[in-house]
């Protein structure tokens, strides 16, 4: 016995002795998540995006991703962040509701509902943190809630009325988490979110000249950001993922085409419904009331050539959107083009996300650079699920039960093996306190 406690301890305290960069950072391999909202995958292909393609050279590309269904912010984030699919995480929307008092909540103020998002899922944060390992998250989505009473030890959510948009503030923040974050708190995870280029493609549309200038300023903070973490010495320990929540497409109006408008439809009249969400986009559902599912049901089913009409039930199994009480017994939605509107037309947006995710226009991009990627590598498109385990692989960490599959993302990393540097952590978290067990 006493052999093996000296072999244990030898290496152990091997492992720890290794040379580290940086006074105070790790030798642990540390993990930067970054989405920017509503990236399309193809926003790089008519405008020069020097840092996107300099970092697809140093690192991992792929085509396109595919987002889970529905196509909107804080879902498809959430879907990042735990592994699962929208109705196997509950976060179905990004507005609470409450189905017998009416009342609904916007997307900020969402952010602060926390049974809306921890509903027995927890993000890679506390996965981490209770392996042992340290996490941070900037203005993601679902930053501001707790799960199963945890949440990220280091964390900002932004403020009401936070401007989204503004490049000074996007290098503040890279240098908070960069320096601060990863450098002097030695972090091992951290999130970090941007509100653009969405708000610019909801506003002026995807084909744009003001998407395009947005375009150029996501590059120059991609490039910011990868000049940060190596001026803060995290190069060589840094694994840095940047994609998306989902795409962007045009909407037609001006009388160009026949918009879907509920209340014009022969045989379907609201006064059948408890409760509605519709003039959000091209993503609806509907509560009938008692007795009243069939009626509502068939009348909407078929009224619009560009309108789907399913009962919860018969929802098509590919979209993974049905399995979850929070989902009303009536899902609508639209052809790319259309958005749903229920009394008459609110909605002016140029561009649109929340489409069916076969949809090219709502695959988000990926990018992938790090110690642990291969160099100058397009991979095969994958789905967004398969991020949290490839997450977790790169931090060495058991994922929670989930949808992804790390076979999915495999061809991207040098090797298969769990990352060497978490090897330090085993012998502290697990092979000494085994001894002291035995001594
Ligand atoms: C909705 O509101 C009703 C009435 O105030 C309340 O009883 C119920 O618990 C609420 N449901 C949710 C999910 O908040
Ligand atoms: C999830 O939320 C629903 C209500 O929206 C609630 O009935 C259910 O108990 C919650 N589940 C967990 C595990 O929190
Ligand atoms: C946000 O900040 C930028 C400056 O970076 C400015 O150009 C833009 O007008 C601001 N937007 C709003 C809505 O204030
Ligand atoms: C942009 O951000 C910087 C740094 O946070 C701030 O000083 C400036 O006032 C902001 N500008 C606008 C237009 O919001
Ligand atoms: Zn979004």
């Amino acid at each position: 016995m006493l052999w093996v406690v000296c072999v244990f301890l030898c290496v152990c305290a091997r492992s720890l002795a290794v040379p580290v960069a940086g006074p105070r950072i790790s030798s642990r391999s540390k993990v930067l998540l970054v989405s920017f909202d509503g990236f399309r995958w193809d926003y790089d292909r008519d405008v020069d995006t020097p840092h996107l393609d300099a970092m697809a050279r140093d690192g991992v590309k792929a085509p396109y991703v595919t987002p889970a269904f529905i196509t909107v912010t804080s879902p498809t984030h959430f879907t990042i962040l735990t592994g699962k699919y929208i109705e196997n995480h509950g976060v179905i929307h990004n507005m609470w509701f409450n189905t017998t008092t009416s009342e609904k909540k916007p997307y900020y103020q969402t952010q602060f509902v926390n049974e809306w998002w921890d509903n027995g899922s927890v993000p890679i944060w506390i996965t981490a943190q209770r392996q042992g390992l340290r996490a941070g998250s900037l203005h993601f989505p679902g930053t501001a809630s707790t799960y199963q009473g945890e949440s990220a030890e280091v964390s900002e959510v932004e403020p009401w009325f936070y401007n989204y948009s503004n490049e000074t503030a996007w290098r503040e923040n890279v240098d908070k988490v960069m320096g601060s974050w990863f450098r002097e708190k030695d972090l091992d995870f951290v999130s970090m979110y941007f509100g653009e280029p969405d708000s610019t493609g909801h506003k002026y549309g995807p084909d744009s000249p003001e998407r395009i200038e947005m375009v150029k300023q996501v590059d120059r903070t991609v490039g910011y950001l990868r000049n940060s973490a190596a001026s803060n010495g995290l190069t060589d320990h840094l694994n840095i993922i940047i994609t998306a929540d989902h795409g962007m497409t045009t909407v037609y109006r001006n009388g160009l085409v026949k918009e879907i408008t509920l209340s014009k439809i022969p045989g379907f009249s609201f006064r059948d419904l408890v409760f509605h969400l519709v003039d959000y986009g091209p993503t609806g559902m509907l509560l009938p009331k008692e007795g009243m599912l069939e009626k509502v049901y068939n009348a909407l089913k078929g009224a619009h050539p560009h309108l789907h009409v399913y009962k919860k039930e018969d929802m098509p199994s590919r979209l993974h959107f049905a399995n979850n009480a929070r989902i009303l017994p009536i899902i609508l939605w639209s052809d790319p083009g259309y958005v749903i509107n229920g009394y008459f037309p609110v909605q002016f947006n140029k561009g649109e996300h929340g489409f069916d995710n076969e949809n090219l226009d709502m695959k988000p991009f990926f990018r992938a650079v790090g110690p642990a990627f291969h160099k100058n590598l397009v991979v095969e498109p994958f789905e967004t699920v398969n991020i949290y385990p490839l997450m977790c692989h790169l931090l060495g960490i058991t994922p929670e039960p989930n949808d992804g599959h790390l076979g999915a993302t495999q061809a991207m990393l040098i090797s298969s093996e769990p990352p060497e540097v978490s090897h330090e952590r085993l012998c502290i978290t697990v092979i000494l306190p085994l001894l002291w067990g035995s001594l």
